[in-house]
């Protein structure tokens, strides 16, 4: 799955790593919070979070970067997907403790501030590769790192990169269209 690195969600020693952690928090005290520090869409971000905070969580309802979808809570669809230090990552997956010191990007901070749309995200709409829109913040984080790493790459190469992102409205056929056009308007 493409989007499995450092924090790679069928990686088992990442559930391991997050279940030590909140069983921690539950074996002691649930409500103890613990300071983090990171960048957030290049921004410097200092919170409390507990050991229990998922990332997604975290971004959605403390930073209210609720851009990053929630669909399934448990890895499967893709639809919370950030980047972690440059790659994609299944922010359901992940504890807001294990992300302190990294630099996460959301579909916020992809966009840019003069409110028109990243040649990714321009390429979506111009071919019709969204419908409800619900899964396609986390598209685009995929299919961002997807190019980033096969800025060639074939049909087949991103079908397989975005296995990990499910969408329920399009048939993908228009979303795979899309990520070869972006990466072309990118200039990859
Ligand atoms: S909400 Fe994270 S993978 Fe579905
Ligand atoms: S556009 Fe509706 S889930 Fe993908």
């Amino acid at each position: 799955m493409h989007n499995e690195q450092e924090l790679r969600c069928g990686d088992s020693s990442v559930y391991d790593r997050r279940d030590a952690l909140a069983s921690d928090a539950i074996g002691g005290d649930e409500k103890m919070t613990h300071k983090i520090q990171l960048q957030v869409n290049g921004r410097a971000v200092s919170a409390e979070v507990s050991a229990t905070t998922l990332l997604s969580t975290f971004l959605r309802e403390e930073l209210r970067l609720t851009g990053t979808h929630i669909g399934c809570d448990t890895a499967q669809c893709g639809a919370c997907t950030v980047h972690v230090n440059g790659r994609a990552v299944k922010s359901c997956n992940v504890l807001a403790l294990q992300a302190a010191g990294s630099e996460v990007t959301t579909i916020e901070g992809v966009t840019p501030d003069d409110g028109t749309l990243h040649p990714m995200q321009e390429a979506f709409r111009a071919c019709h590769g969204l419908q409800c829109g619900y899964c396609t913040p986390g598209m685009v984080m995929s299919a961002l790192d997807l190019v980033a790493h096969h800025p060639h790459a074939t049909e087949a190469q991103i079908r397989s990169g975005l296995d990990g992102n499910f969408c329920r409205c399009t048939g993908y056929q228009n979303i795979v269209k899309a990520v070869a056009q972006g990466a072309k308007a990118m200039g990859l």
